[in-house]
């Protein structure tokens, strides 16, 4: 039977962040059995594919973005055997499950690296970045965590880290390593895997020559994205990825390949592409954090204009070779609405109009956990309730630059990857009912304000409106325009609004305000029905639409 290869575009996609999500075992972490116990809350949403962030063994240095051994289940998640029953309970669901595919690096606790470490001609040395040099690294390349990309072992013994320290790279120069990695990725595939989100792709090739670069900062260091991502040459290393693996099955696959140039979409996400989609990273980071967290422009401050116009252009170049994948939260940044809203506009109206925004575009949709529900950034009151590596790293440069922890702890609270990492409220008992133990992260101090058991009452919530956007984007009667109708911004006169028309079989349009006044826009179209909408009523006279304070509308355009 031939392979539908499209089976995912339809779809609505979620994402788990495994550790604080659901703990069925009351030691405090999230756990594979926790998630199983709510597969008909994700049922019920209307969630067909799940994406769990790494749930493999590691010594979670980096949130299991470290891992030490690639067949085996965390023992904090549970078991091999756990992971099993999830495959086979939510395929009950029609859901179907990716995992995270980490290939750009293992953890120093992989067998393979103690083996190089102990035995510097072994087989497994030739498996990771091994450089000699005297006195100093091998080259000035900083590390995306923060100082040197390169870690001692002692003597004049180096190797290449592009994360943390306890991440060296792996070497994919070496045609046994990747057969190793191909093996690992056909084993989980044999199980019944929906597929596979690929961390940090783009950077599996290196600048062969390991060499120095012009400094971009007075510490003497590079930042190691024009020597690491994209690099001339992984397209045969992404080809013979592909072909040993992902091509044998009907899996989904979605690369996290920041940097990938519009001109190379097609040879990425085309019909022959390295895979079936991606995360286009244009319109979700645009701040530039320059030195650290604490130097960075607020949110708010960039013009809604910017984020309009990378928007749109990762929709339109995107749709000229493929189908994207679309999101606004993941678990590497802080809420969307702490990056989009002013905060003293964040409420229920304004979080269901950024849902809005995102969840109509062209692309598959990803919903991160939580966002559903509407939440926000919670604040951390000192570095000590801060688990994440990048934070405490971005928190000690803002100290070394002469910051008080009073001062860089506000910078954590608005930009910390944490921020969407705490536990998901349940309900409104102990803990939000995450856990029946102490949380490994503390729980949401708003979590009585949001949940999931109180949003699920009542018809008003951001939960209750994710529903029925959900339920709109798959009906038998919009779902081929939503899903395949090509985007026409429009409205582009105002600058506080973000409107498209989904074009199609049917036209559609989805209009945002992110005016915190009433502002009358004059539309484009004649006749239309209102489908969708955060506020109850539709105030229009004559072809001129009032919106209210971020007021958002789904509009069925007739004729
Ligand atoms: C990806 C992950 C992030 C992780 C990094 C290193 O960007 O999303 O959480 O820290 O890769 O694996």
């Amino acid at each position: 039977m031939a392979k539908d290869k499209n089976w995912w575009k339809n779809k609505i996609a979620y994402q788990i962040y495994p550790r604080s999500f659901c703990d069925a075992n009351g030691d405090g972490t999230g756990d594979l059995l926790g998630i199983v116990s709510k597969l008909d809350y994700l049922h019920d949403l209307g969630i067909d594919i799940v994406w769990l962030c790494p749930v493999y063994r590691s010594p979670m240095d980096d949130g299991g973005y470290d891992i030490a051994d690639y067949y085996d289940i965390d023992p904090i998640f549970g078991k091999k055997e756990d992971m099993d029953l999830l495959i086979k309970e939510a395929d009950k669901r029609g859901i179907k499950i990716l995992m995270d595919l980490v290939l750009n690096h293992c953890s120093d606790e992989h067998p393979w690296f103690k083996k190089a470490l102990a035995d510097s001609d072994s087989e497994e040395a030739s498996y990771f970045w091994f450089r000699e040099s005297h006195g100093c690294p091998p080259n000035n390349w900083r590390s995306m965590f923060g100082g040197s990309a390169w870690e001692n072992v002692g003597g004049d013994r180096w190797y290449l880290h592009l994360f943390s320290k306890k991440q060296p790279d792996l070497n994919w120069e070496n045609p046994k390593l990747r057969q190793k990695l191909y093996d690992m990725i056909n084993y989980w595939l044999d199980k019944g895997l929906g597929g596979f989100r690929i961390d940090a792709i783009t950077h599996i090739k290196k600048e062969p020559t390991l060499s120095s670069l012009p400094p971009d900062d007075p510490d003497g260091m590079v930042g190691c994205f024009a020597p690491t991502r994209n690099y001339p040459g992984i397209g045969d290393l992404l080809t013979e990825l592909r072909q040993n693996t992902f091509d044998k099955y009907t899996c989904m696959t979605v690369a996290e390949a920041a940097g990938v140039p519009y001109a190379d979409l097609g040879i990425y996400i085309g019909e022959d592409g390295y895979f079936d989609t991606l995360f286009d990273f244009t319109y979700s980071e645009l701040y530039n954090w320059g030195h650290g967290w604490h130097t960075c422009k607020k949110p708010w401050e960039w013009p809604i204009k910017n984020l309009r116009d990378k928007m749109f252009a990762s929709q339109i170049e995107t749709a000229k070779v493929g189908f994207g994948a679309v999101y606004f939260e993941n678990h590497d940044y802080p809420r969307a609405c702490a990056k989009f809203l002013p905060d003293e506009y964040v409420n229920g109206t304004s979080q269901k109009m950024l849902g809005t925004l995102f969840f109509f575009l062209r692309g598959i949709p990803f919903i991160y956990q939580g966002q559903e529900l509407g939440m926000t950034n919670p604040t951390f009151d000192s570095i000590d309730e801060v688990n994440d590596i990048s934070t405490k790293n971005h928190y000690r440069i803002a100290l070394a630059d002469g910051l008080t922890p009073e001062q860089a702890i506000k910078a954590v609270n608005r930009y910390s990857r944490d921020n969407a990492r705490v536990p998901f409220p349940w309900n409104s008992g102990k803990n939000g009912g995450f856990t029946t133990g102490k949380p490994w992260l503390k729980v949401h101090n708003d979590y009585k304000k949001f949940n999931a058991e109180d949003e699920a009452k009542d018809i008003d919530s951001v939960l209750s409106y994710y529903k029925k956007m959900i339920k709109l984007r798959k009906s038998a009667e919009y779902n081929l325009t939503l899903t395949y109708g090509d985007v026409e911004p429009i409205l582009l006169e105002h600058e506080d609004v973000i409107a498209y028309i989904r074009g199609g079989e049917k036209r559609i349009a989805v209009i945002c305000s992110f005016c915190p006044d009433t502002k009358d826009v004059k539309l484009p179209f004649g006749g239309f029905d209102t489908l969708l909408s955060n506020l109850d009523d539709t105030v229009s006279d004559n072809g001129t639409l009032t919106l209210r304070p971020f007021e958002c509308k789904v509009l069925l355009i007739k004729g």
